[in-house]
């Protein structure tokens, strides 16, 4: 199972044949140095309305067929535009010979700017990824909350791919909290650098959360890829 990171809160997941695409904010992103064309992933999952995550994800699933999985109200918003859609929610199961994809909540808000508008877009949410013989949670935009302790009584977790970059989200120190929760093998951080009101010593993150959990703590860098 290959992890691409894209910057900010975009991941890609592949096995080889299938792939699955996670808040697709390419055009624009300032740490995208390249956007990727051609992308052909299977599916693409949105955590929420907010330009930097559901970014690009009707124009790739319009050129590529994928479904997008979302929550109804941003379904709602991609299916008018013509995108394929497959509409889930919290405590949702979608299976796929595949993959199995699980929503859980998000603590954030969710709306889509449609010009000098804003609409509102439902809740936000997180994934539990089952896919390639591994179980990978996106917590989307979220702060820290107590029954991120639910997922990992339920779900045994190789990656949390988590927000660190305060203001907008959790950062470093609840960001330390939800490993514990979570007991992840590996905790990935996201969400940090993007603009200059996020920035975050990432270095420090990891090195905090290898002395004081039993995770490991990945730092990628956006553009690279971690095989596993
Ligand atoms: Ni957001
Ligand atoms: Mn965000």
């Amino acid at each position: 199972m290959k992890i691409t990171y894209y910057g900010h809160a975009c991941f890609g997941l592949e096995d080889g044949k299938s792939s699955i695409l996670i808040d697709p904010w390419l055009k624009g992103n300032p740490l995208v140095k390249h956007v990727p064309e051609g992308l052909r992933p299977d599916l693409i999952l949105v955590s929420h309305g907010h330009h930097d995550h559901l970014g690009d994800a009707v124009e790739i699933a319009k050129e590529s067929g994928a479904t997008i999985i979302s929550t109804p109200e941003v379904c709602h918003y991609c299916a008018k535009q013509d995108a394929k859609i497959d509409p889930v929610h919290y405590g949702g199961t979608l299976k796929f010979d595949f993959a199995a994809v699980s929503v859980v909540p998000a603590w954030h808000s969710s709306s889509i700017t449609i010009g000098e508008e804003r609409i509102y877009a439902g809740n936000p949410c997180g994934f539990v990824i089952r896919f390639g013989e591994k179980v990978i949670y996106h917590a989307g935009d979220t702060c820290l909350y107590g029954d991120m302790s639910l997922i990992a009584e339920r779900f045994v977790l190789d990656y949390a791919l988590l927000p660190i970059g305060d203001r907008f989200t959790m950062g470093p120190e609840d960001g330390l909290r939800a490993v514990r929760l979570l007991r992840p093998r590996v905790v990935i951080p996201m969400h940090y650098d993007t603009w200059d009101r996020i920035v975050q010593d990432v270095e420090a993150f990891r090195k905090v959360v290898e002395a004081r959990t039993i995770s490991k703590c990945l730092v990628m860098k956006p553009g690279t890829i971690h095989q596993d």
